[in-house]
């Protein structure tokens, strides 16, 4: 009995009664693994109860939902099943973590038996329009469970004290079964702290917030997503498992996103080249009025594509001389270098450096 996991044998009881389903199975897990080297049948026997049906049993339905007690708006939105028109077209490295979540979450059972748990906080950082609410909604998806979704900017409105409140109930809420939270516009909190007066309420908030994530359940996933990563306390960051970053897309992948339009692929890498610097949002966008203008007008939708793409980064500023918009134009209306050349009274490698610049030919 020397060496018995005297330790994670108080922690199964503690996690039996103080605890949710899943940090139960989890210190049984732990105590499991221990065990192994003391009393091989024993911690078989006891491992057999260690299955993805019992870590993930929840205590039936969810609660119902909470609502603000001045305005009785609902403080969270439920939606089950997720359903996702494409997937988030998102750059090796994100997708690459993402996939080894999903991968954990698959081996669940693997893990409990070893008494560990799969990733279940991940912070998105990124500029607006980059896939970080897209993403929270896919791994909903992946996972199969519900996507519950906390809008912090909303619920941060009301008095500090309430939306402390507000936040407990919604995590109360959320752990009643399996889940991904989302927690949209996380830095809502932080960015409050910077100049709000009533400092130690917002203080009590924080620290609702850190109690809420220290308690969250092997069996549901924590996203929070914010644009400002830089605003958040430490604290709260190292509570994450993963921080993503989300970055603007690169040429390469606007032109993997753009790959179900019915366009020509010569026309897909002048797309990408004009729209590179540019969020998937705005890209998303253009796409949708291009499609309708071609639609309405019965003209071809390359043509169109091509120059709201080029307007657009003329009107941003994106060209060094007002000219060469009207260069790379004449260039996609087929006219030859030498053709512009004379039109604009510039040399021959002046037209080529500008087309190369712009549409990267
Ligand atoms: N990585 C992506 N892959 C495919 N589509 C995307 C991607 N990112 C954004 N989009 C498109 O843009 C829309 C908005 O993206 P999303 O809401 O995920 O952005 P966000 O990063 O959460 O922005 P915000 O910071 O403003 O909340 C999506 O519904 C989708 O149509
Ligand atoms: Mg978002």
């Amino acid at each position: 009995m020397e060496n018995f996991p005297k330790k994670e044998l108080v922690n199964i009881v503690q996690a039996g009664m103080l605890s949710s389903k899943s940090a139960f199975a989890l210190a049984v897990g732990r105590f499991v693994a221990k065990l192994k080297h003391q009393d091989l049948p024993l911690a078989q026997e006891l491992s057999r109860f260690l299955t993805v049906e019992h870590a993930m049993r929840g205590v039936g339905d969810f609660s119902p939902t909470p609502v603000d007690a001045d305005t009785r708006m609902e403080l969270v939105e439920t939606v089950h099943p997720v359903v996702l028109q494409k997937a988030p077209v998102l750059d090796e490295a994100t997708q690459g973590t993402l996939d080894s979540v999903l991968n954990e979450w698959e081996n669940l059972e693997v893990l409990l038996h070893e008494g560990l748990a799969p990733a279940r906080m991940l912070l998105f950082c990124g500029q607006p329009g980059v896939g970080k609410t897209l993403a929270a909604h896919w791994m909903a998806h992946e996972l199969r469970l519900p996507l519950l979704t906390l809008n912090l900017a909303t619920v941060m409105s009301s008095y500090l004290g309430k939306t402390g409140n507000n936040v407990r109930a919604v995590f109360d809420h959320a752990i009643s079964r399996p889940c991904v939270l989302l927690l949209d516009e996380f830095d809502a909190i932080a960015k409050r702290r910077d100049d709000d007066s009533d400092v130690g309420e917002l203080k009590r908030l924080v620290n609702v917030l850190l109690q809420a994530l220290d308690d969250w359940p092997a069996n549901s996933m924590l996203i929070a997503a914010t644009n400002h990563g830089e605003l958040l306390d430490p604290a709260v960051w190292r509570r994450f498992d993963h921080v993503l970053h989300f970055e603007l897309p690169s040429k390469d992948l606007i032109a993997r996103y753009l790959d179900y339009l019915p366009v020509a692929d010569q026309v897909r890498t002048t797309l990408a080249a004009l729209l590179h610097g540019e969020s998937f949002s705005t890209i998303d966008q253009l796409i949708r009025t291009a499609r309708k203008a071609a639609l309405i007008e019965k003209s071809d939708l390359a043509p169109i594509l091509v120059r709201r793409a080029l307007r657009l980064r003329m009107s941003k500023g994106g060209m060094t001389k007002p000219y060469e918009g009207e260069m790379v134009m004449m260039y996609l209306d087929g006219r030859s270098y030498r053709e512009i050349a004379t039109h604009f009274d510039k040399t021959h490698p002046t037209v080529s450096r500008v087309i190369k610049r712009y549409l990267g030919e």
